[in-house]
């Protein structure tokens, strides 16, 4: 898709982070919006901050892990605007937990957003956006869609899996001769409040010796990238029709480390983790 001009673009997630960046760049650039967030604060931030009229603009707080709730809001922004091109499936949270200790309630928790919901925003919009002859579905997994991350199982699970999904659909909608297509997005460190707003469980601390706040320390340290920069990346892939948008030196750094060394990277992260908790 080369012009947002007139577009409609959903985004899940709005309220914070890339998402709110997402939509301060595609109102820019002349797209209609439809907005959601679980957290109704920041969606309402969002929106009005962008100023937009309501023929441009809708809102609805919605929890991704909520299948019919998606749904029925895919054909309420149908109905609002006549039609739908664009899904961005942003919303997302982070867990620090040890496979062995990670509890059910939390692991679920986090597939249910991170995983479901992308699979329904992508399933909810598709037929939409095939409708509207020109469509894109943007899935935001990670760089930990890359590599393996010890605490981060649920995460590493959830953002392979969006990787897996969305290349898996990319070459069905290639292969049918669809007007609509799709992207993996793999953001490295973003200065966002996924740290912040992230579940934190007693065993990730124990085998990292590294508690709660000083987690959040550890990873926003490593934020390098704006939302505002993570958003025009992502909005330069669609335009670009990329099958992969990595974003930040660092994604470029353990996409090239994951190429070079497929399996033994994993004793380089085994020793950055031990000098970090040594620091
Ligand atoms: N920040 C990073 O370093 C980074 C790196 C790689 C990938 N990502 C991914 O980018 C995406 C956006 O995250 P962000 O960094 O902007 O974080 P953020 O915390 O700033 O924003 C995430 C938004 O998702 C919303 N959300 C949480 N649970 C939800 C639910 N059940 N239903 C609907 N909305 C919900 C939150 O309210 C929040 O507004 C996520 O998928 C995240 O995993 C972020």
């Amino acid at each position: 898709m080369k012009n947002f001009k007139d577009k409609v673009a959903v985004i899940t997630g709005a309220g914070s982070g890339i998402g709110r960046a997402l939509a301060q760049e595609l109102a820019a650039s002349g797209a209609k919006l439809a907005l959601s967030d679980i957290n109704e604060a920041g969606l309402k931030k969002t929106a009005s901050d962008l100023g937009l009229a309501e023929d441009r603009l809708m809102t609805r707080v919605l929890d991704v892990a909520d299948r019919q709730a998606f749904y029925d809001f895919a054909d309420d922004v149908v109905n609002h605007f006549g039609y739908a091109n664009m899904i961005f499936n942003n919303a997302g949270v982070a867990l620090g937990a040890t496979v062995e200790d990670m509890n059910y309630d939390d692991f679920e928790w986090l597939m249910n957003i991170n995983f479901w919901g992308v699979v329904y925003g992508t399933k909810a919009f598709l037929p939409y956006l095939k409708q509207a002859g020109e469509g894109h579905i943007i899935n935001i997994s990670s760089i930990f869609g890359l590599v393996g991350i010890p605490t981060q199982s649920a995460y590493n699970a959830a953002k392979f899996a969006v990787r897996g999904f969305t290349e898996s659909l990319r070459i069905e909608l290639e292969m049918e001769g669809s007007p609509v297509s799709c992207t993996s997005i793999h953001p490295g460190g973003i200065k966002t409040n996924i740290a912040k707003a992230a579940r934190f469980d007693a065993s990730a601390e124990k085998l990292t010796g590294a508690g709660k706040d000083q987690s959040i320390q550890d990873f926003e340290k490593m934020f390098r990238t704006t939302p505002e920069e993570a958003a025009s990346t992502i909005l330069k892939g669609v335009r670009g029709n990329k099958r992969r948008v990595l974003i930040g030196s660092d994604a470029v750094a353990v996409d090239t480390m994951q190429r070079l060394l497929p399996t033994s990277y994993q004793k380089l992260i085994a020793m950055g983790q031990k000098y970090m908790a040594k620091k």
